[in-house]
């Protein structure tokens, strides 16, 4: 017999780098998904979705690279009904310890129409492609894409014929966000009532936003049986996104009252995951997210300050640090010394080596004779940027001077290093970011297609801190630079120059593997 907890605990599935990650624009590159998946993985996750191997070159090597680094977590990897999907998936997911196919097909009559399969042809389908990947491995998540609009009869079937097969879990995809609450919970409930063998396979929700009902679809789901929510980090995914991994797990803990649901997470670790994915991605969060947003925790008006600060729960249900976010605002100074600052890095989830410190602290200097309060937002800032910039570059900028008026075309004189020759240049363009790129691009000549630029804001006031992202591609592999500074324009040739040391570092090993293979 299993306790109450065993039944109450729900598994956290999270998709932020497979269904988020094909969010058009928000593509991440190899070391940055490397990353997320680590951090979800020391987060609790019980099972990461690590892309969709047969999608890309560049998703096999990141699935397989995933799953040779995760230290708890089921990786998974998604495929199509066909055999070759699945077989590509598990040469990807084979290496992880706790691997996971997940593989799926459309069933509403709309899929049915584009695959041309009849109902009969379709259970089939099922059969053969769940029986070839339960085959390769023990654990087997199967899919009815757009259950949501598959009548009923037929979803009992398919979903009956893919535990037979060997599916240990079965996911039930709201594939257009068309679903309402109590539709998705008597889905569950019909499904978990009507399905022979029902009682031995976990039900899994998978909810999109497209009418915002997304975290009200997922929790209904888990209400009526359902106990795993696939979700990604701040929602991110196609259209309007998925179900927010911050939301349903924190709706869980704050109302426990009435959704005594448990989840492995570490909610501590929301804000920081929320704010790499959000900068990895190029998709802030907007400032009035439930959760992770901005203004989640701020309180302007008089009558909430001072309700706030009579009884912080007045007005709050959750207290800011719950998801990590340190209380106290204000970080710190031009005053503040080393031991300060690595303790506060530490706070907000960094942790650094000497030799790190000391490099953060001369920037973090810098930043503090430039602006008078620096804030977490402003340290979290510095902390990416360092992340993506190295004394041994390729590229290095020396110096930068913008000229900028409103009469004619901005200039850009660009000082940079270049391997080893440092070269000066002047360019024009159509404002003082234009002319900047293109002095970038005449002392480093390239084709790699800009595909984002994107600034933001890190806090407010014009001495503001303002962090641009920009993705380039090139032959089908995505590079991203970060940076942030008090100058847009400043910030905005250290992302570039980022992004194009990723590619040149990239273009290097390749060019290096293609040498040693003709060599022996
Ligand atoms: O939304 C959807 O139906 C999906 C499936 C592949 C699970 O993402
Ligand atoms: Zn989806």
């Amino acid at each position: 017999m299993t306790s109450t907890t065993e039944q109450n605990r729900v598994l956290i599935f999270d998709t932020t780098l497979r269904d988020g990650e094909q969010s058009p624009g928000a593509t991440m590159s190899h070391d940055e998904k490397l990353e997320i998946a680590a951090l979800l993985d020391e987060m609790g996750v019980d099972i990461i979705e690590a892309g969709f191997p047969i999608a890309s070159e560049g998703d096999f090597e990141a699935v397989k690279a995933i799953s040779k680094n995760a230290k708890n977590a089921v990786i998974c990897g998604l495929a199509r009904a066909s055999l070759t999907d699945i077989d590509r998936a598990w040469e990807a997911v084979k290496y992880a310890a706790r691997p996971r196919i997940h593989t799926f097909i459309g069933t509403s009559p709309l899929h049915r129409d584009i695959t041309a399969l009849t109902q009969e042809a379709m259970i089939d389908k099922i059969a053969a492609t769940v029986t070839h990947a339960r085959n390769l491995c023990d654990n087997v998540q199967w899919s009815p894409m757009d259950a949501t609009r598959t009548e009923h009869d037929f979803l009992c079937r398919v979903v009956e014929t893919a535990i037979k097969s060997g599916a240990s879990t079965i996911n039930i995809p709201d594939t257009v966000g068309y679903t309402a609450p109590r539709e998705s919970a008597d889905l569950i409930a019909m499904l978990l009532e009507r399905v022979p063998g029902a009682e031995k396979v976990v039900f899994s929700t998978h909810c999109h936003n497209d009418l915002g009902m997304a975290t009200a679809n997922s929790l209904a789901a888990v209400e009526a049986g359902a106990r795993q929510i696939e979700c990604t980090i701040n929602g991110l995914g196609e259209r309007a996104g998925n179900t927010a991994l911050e939301e349903v797990v924190m709706a869980m803990r704050v109302r426990h009252d009435i959704m005594p649901f448990d989840t492995a997470i570490d909610t501590t670790k929301i804000m920081n995951l929320s704010r790499r994915v959000a900068q990895v991605s190029g998709f802030a969060v907007q400032f009035n997210k439930a959760v992770v947003g901005k203004n989640a925790f701020l309180h302007e008006s008089g009558i909430h300050q001072d309700g706030v600060l009579k009884n912080v729960q007045t007005f709050e249900i959750m207290r800011p640090e719950d998801i990590g976010l340190t209380a106290k605002n204000i970080a710190m100074g031009k005053h503040s010394g080393r031991a300060a600052l690595r303790a506060k890095l530490a706070e907000l989830g960094f942790e650094l080596g000497d030799n790190q410190l000391k490099d953060v602290f001369v920037r973090f200097k810098a930043l503090a004779d430039r602006k008078k309060e620096i804030f977490d937002e402003d340290l979290v800032a510095l902390m990416q940027d360092t992340a993506s910039t190295g004394e041994n570059d390729y590229l290095q900028i020396r110096r930068l001077r913008v000229v900028c008026g409103t009469d004619g075309p901005q200039e850009a004189e660009l000082t940079m290093q270049v391997g080893d020759t440092e070269a000066t240049i002047d360019a024009t363009g159509d404002g003082p970011v234009d002319a900047t790129f293109n002095a970038v691009r005449m002392l480093y000549p390239h084709d790699a297609q800009l595909e984002l630029y994107q600034v933001h804001a890190v806090t407010e006031g014009t001495d503001a801190q303002a962090t641009v992202s920009v993705r380039l591609s090139k032959d089908g592999q995505v590079y991203s630079g970060q940076s942030a500074d008090t100058d847009t324009v400043v910030a905005s040739a250290r992302a570039y120059v980022n992004a194009l040391n990723r590619l040149h570092l990239h273009q290097n090993r390749a060019n290096n593997s293609a040498l040693m293979k003709s060599a022996g």
